[in-house]
């Protein structure tokens, strides 16, 4: 989307009367409206007093720790830093709205319990919108990749834990890559037997 267009979807997605301001967004894919009279306020605030969204925790307030990660337009976010009116128009994705099903965990939420990482709990939601925002764009990374990406803190120090169950997620992703390879080799090659095997059986009836 342009430079423009941008801004007007922006617009159109904030309005207001008689010192109150209407920002509409979208969370955890449902349209949100939200009345606030001051725009500035903490999106970290407007989830946890307003929307009653508490797995976003709060940790440094400067944007240091991670405790606050979210999404927003699918990339990692610090929702103590960004003011509510900067959410106008965009899509906000957080702890509770990880898994696609209301049934089922994220795969890194059961990789979470499968490796028991959480101490203390309070960093994890953080952590796992860290690593989902990794593996989202970049399914299977390096160690090395992983430690640059993974920075937030842990007071307890489950790094290493953490490391782990997202390398499980990634090597599962990759296995899954490597079947669906081999899967369309095998079709591929199944479908270039098909097709010459007329041929063949022609030739051999000439003889
Ligand atoms: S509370 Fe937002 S980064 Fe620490
Ligand atoms: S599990 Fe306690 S701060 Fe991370």
């Amino acid at each position: 989307m342009g430079e423009h267009a941008s801004k007007q979807k922006n617009l159109s997605a904030y309005t207001g009367t008689k010192g109150t301001v209407n920002i509409s967004f979208t969370l955890n894919g449902k349209p949100v409206v939200l009345k606030t009279k001051d725009v500035t306020t903490p999106l970290l605030w407007i989830l946890r007093d307003e929307l009653g969204l508490k797995g976003t925790k709060y940790g440094c307030g400067i944007g240091r720790c991670g405790a606050c990660s979210v999404h927003l337009n699918g990339r990692l976010a610090r929702a103590c830093s960004i003011p509510i009116s900067d959410t106008a128009g965009h899509a906000v994705n957080t702890i509770e709205g990880l898994s696609d099903s209301s049934r089922d965990l994220h795969p890194l939420q059961k990789a979470w319990v499968q490796h028991d990482v959480p101490q203390c709990g309070y960093c994890q939601a953080g952590q796992l919108m860290a690593a989902s925002a990794l593996l989202s764009s970049n399914p299977t990374p390096t160690d090395e990749e992983i430690d640059t990406h993974m920075v937030n803190i842990c007071r307890c120090g489950t790094y290493l834990r953490i490391k782990a169950a997202i390398k499980s997620v990634a090597s599962a992703k990759a296995l899954q890559v490597e079947e669906l390879r081999q899967m369309q080799l095998v079709k591929r090659h199944t479908l270039i037997e098909e097709r010459d095997q007329p041929q063949n059986d022609m030739q051999e009836t000439n003889h």
